[in-house]
């Protein structure tokens, strides 16, 4: 009699193995000791690391100080934990809920990191022009407001491995936080490297935490400040804008590396200005808070069907602002940190529809590309949507 011969496919070898693996699985699950093991969170390292990276922080306000009426410093204690550590220039991202909306904004710590040790940490807002959740926050938070923060996040930091060890740091308006904690810490002892400040305002008055970073500035010489007016002719400042003739002018001597924190307007001129001075890319790094709007005479609103474990619903969207922003107004809660395409918090899957990325503000991964993944918080509507965000 003639032996069969008998070939196993592909599939029927993936089932074998699938009913091994549970068999086995089984085996060790009836063999397992019956005391449960200790719960890791008791274990130090997770301790130290769950303070430094806590889900949430629950903060009072303690404090808040005035700035010529164009912006507030808030003063945060902590509710219950120690308040998580940071890096000078690294920033906080609140949960606020605005009638029926759920938003989040990032807001820059400008107090130095050794102050988060001493359990406290400074932010300051300033008044823009229909800033929804800046204006809700100047108008509305007091002293003794119970308030809720995730960790400090960020990459605009000092890093000796990747940084040269002079920075020139470029603020606009309340961009100059994240460089008044590098100050500090620079300051205080903290961070080794040197600063250049050059700090854009549109008018004197303008120009936040003059005092002590002149202070700052006189008795550190690893600091340096340099204003530079753009509405105004008086006498002891830069004038125009900080380009590329103004940074040449102040820059220390040998490699220096360039950190930006200002608002949109200034990170397009500034687009054009630094490739003037040859630098590696590496070199040069921004920080930009976008508000998630853009100006577009006749803009168009289109409907997103929003898929949420399950369950659809439909909301309106307009054309001029972020697809974060039409969910945020609808109540729509979708984890978000930075609002610059850059830390990957609100990836959603876009099932159906066209999005428009501003150019340099697409940061997905390619797989995330390949598979119509999106950062909702830099993505504007250009027809009607479906996505599905979680
Ligand atoms: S909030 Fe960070 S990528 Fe959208």
């Amino acid at each position: 009699m003639s032996k069969k011969k008998f070939s196993v496919n592909g599939n029927l070898k993936d089932s074998l193995n699938t009913v091994k693996f549970l068999t086995e699985r089984k085996q060790f699950i009836n063999s397992a000791a019956a005391v449960l093991p200790k719960r890791t969170d008791d274990f130090g390292v997770n301790k130290v690391a769950k303070s430094l990276h806590p889900k949430e922080q629950k903060l009072i306000i303690s404090r808040i100080e005035e700035h010529s009426n164009i912006a507030k410093s808030y003063y945060f204690k902590s509710e219950a934990a120690p308040l998580a550590y940071f890096k000078a220039g690294q920033y906080l991202t609140f949960r606020l809920e605005i009638g029926n909306s759920v938003v989040t904004r990032s807001y820059s710590i400008a107090s130095s990191p050794a102050s988060a040790l001493n359990g406290e940490y400074q932010i300051t807002v300033k008044r823009i022009n229909d800033g929804f959740v800046s204006d809700y926050i100047l108008d509305n938070w007091s002293v003794g407001d119970k308030v809720t923060a995730y960790a400090p996040e960020g990459n605009m930091t000092y890093n000796p491995l990747r940084d040269a060890k002079n920075i020139v740091a470029i603020a606009g308006g309340s961009g100059i936080t994240p460089f008044l904690s590098l100050a500090r810490a620079i300051d205080q002892g903290n961070e080794d490297c040197s600063l250049t400040l050059l700090y854009g305002c549109r008018t004197s008055d303008e120009i936040l935490f003059k005092a002590e970073l002149d202070s700052l500035s006189e008795k550190n010489e690893k600091i340096n400040v340099i204003y530079v007016l753009s509405h105004s002719d008086e006498e002891g400042y830069e004038k125009g804008f900080v380009g590329a003739d103004i940074i040449r002018k102040y820059a220390p001597e040998g490699n220096y590396s360039i950190f930006v924190c200002g608002p949109g307007g200034m990170y397009k001129f500034l687009e054009a200005e630094l490739p003037k001075l040859e630098k590696e890319r590496k070199y040069i790094r921004f920080e930009v808070f976008s508000s998630g709007k853009k100006t577009q005479e006749d803009a168009k609103e289109y409907s997103i069907t929003v898929i949420n474990r399950g369950n659809e619903s439909v909301i309106k969207a307009s054309s001029n602002e972020t697809v974060l922003c039409a969910f945020e107004r609808a109540g729509i809660e979708v984890p978000a940190r930075c609002h610059t395409g850059e830390c990957g918090f609100c990836r959603s899957k876009l099932v159906s529809g066209k999005v428009y990325i501003p150019e340099g503000e697409d940061r997905r991964r390619i797989a995330d590309m390949q598979f119509n993944f999106i950062h909702p918080c830099c993505c504007y509507p250009e027809s009607d949507l479906v996505i599905r965000i979680n």
